[in-house]
């Protein structure tokens, strides 16, 4: 109906906002998408700029998931739309309307997604991604990590939100293919 199109529209349109491309804008940084690994998300703009401009970043495309999903569920949609919502918002990051089209990998919005569907697997998400890097001092291992275990946490704690949490998880991962490759050939690029 109405609300549900609309409601889609609005969270692709949301998630179109490149919090990455428009902080390193703002702050005077080299663009993401020409520099580093070339991917305008927050641990590309880490590597190019900083901590501040990262966190800016990272809380920046994880308010474009959260804002519709909260909206999507305040307004008592039911939770396979709320997912479904959640996941255009990540498509927007993906396939932005406002950047040609050429976006980011999708970690950061797909937290806030999990995290507004429910703080319990989006936390346990975050603490994985956290761990992974931690240890390993690859962010996109924390990234792999996280979204192998999202579906499966999801299929347990909120079986309703599978749809969206599959679709983000699954594109997610393809994303992450150059990066996976790097891993196994030991070229990924490592914080110190
Ligand atoms: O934030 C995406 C991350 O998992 C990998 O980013 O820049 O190292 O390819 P990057």
């Amino acid at each position: 109906d109405f609300v549900a199109i609309a409601a889609l529209i609005l969270a692709y349109l949301a998630g179109s906002v490149s919090a990455a491309i428009i902080v390193c804008r703002i702050m005077g940084l080299p663009d993401p998408r020409t520099d580093g690994s070339r991917n305008p998300g927050t641990t590309n703009v880490l590597r190019l700029g900083g901590k501040k401009a990262a966190i800016l970043t990272l809380l920046g495309d994880m308010l474009k998931g959260v804002l519709p999903v909260l909206a999507a569920r305040y307004y008592g949609l039911d939770v396979m739309l709320v997912s479904a919502i959640g996941f255009a918002a990540f498509m927007g990051h993906l396939y932005p309307i406002f950047f040609r089209f050429e976006g980011g990998k999708g970690v950061a919005t797909a937290l806030g997604v999990l995290l507004a569907l429910s703080p319990i697997i989006g936390g346990t998400v975050i603490a994985l991604w956290i761990t992974a890097f931690a240890l390993t001092r690859y962010s996109s291992l924390g990234a792999i990590v996280g979204f192998i275990a999202a579906p499966i946490l999801t299929q347990f704690l909120l079986p309703e939100a599978m749809l969206g949490v599959v679709g983000m998880s699954l594109l997610l991962l393809a994303r992450h293919k150059a990066n996976m490759k790097a891993l196994i050939e030991g070229t990924e690029r490592r914080f110190k």
